[in-house]
């Protein structure tokens, strides 16, 4: 998916806020995890299944570093906040197991779908009226300044992974 990666550098300076970045992220997973379902070449969700897990790490990386402890600092509130870390914690035991996978195992394309829905779920928990993004917005977090510390921390991070 090197198209993506390159898009994604190009116009991470377009981004208004930290919202509208992490927003733009989910629908891309969103996206590409309705794609995978489609595939039946072995190959093809190989390597769709591997960009989804980079891109996946990519985006709950910068979730913890920044974006999850300015909303903790903000608003106080722990329930959504632990929460949000408790279900990277689980999606990320299922992109280590998904990794170090491949199209000939058995359960693999069962592991990507579940992946799929763990992260539907959260998205939507993230998203909803009440949820993080809505709280935050409330909250009048410099939402402008955490949008650009994102796309910088972004783009570090994808020059590290195509490095790796
Ligand atoms: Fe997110
Ligand atoms: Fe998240």
């Amino acid at each position: 998916m090197a198209t993506a990666r390159r898009s994604t550098k190009a116009t991470a300076g377009r981004y208004r806020d930290a919202i509208t970045l992490l927003k733009a992220d989910h629908q891309q997973v969103k996206q590409w995890f309705a794609q995978f379902k489609k595939l039946s070449d072995a190959s093809r969700q190989q390597m769709l299944a591997r960009s989804i897990c980079q891109a996946l790490r990519l985006h709950t990386s910068i979730e913890e570093e920044i974006f999850y402890p300015a909303f903790l600092e903000a608003t106080g509130n722990k329930d959504i906040h632990h929460e949000a870390e408790v279900e990277h914690q689980a999606a990320e035991r299922l992109i280590v197991e998904i990794e170090q996978s491949n199209p000939s195992d058995d359960f693999f394309k069962a592991k990507v779908n579940v992946l799929g829905e763990m992260i539907k779920h959260h998205v939507r928990e993230e998203e909803k009226p009440g949820g993080m993004f809505a709280k935050a917005r409330k909250a009048r977090m410099d939402l402008k300044a955490l949008g650009q510390q994102l796309a910088a921390r972004k783009s570090e991070l994808e020059s590290e992974q195509q490095a790796a």
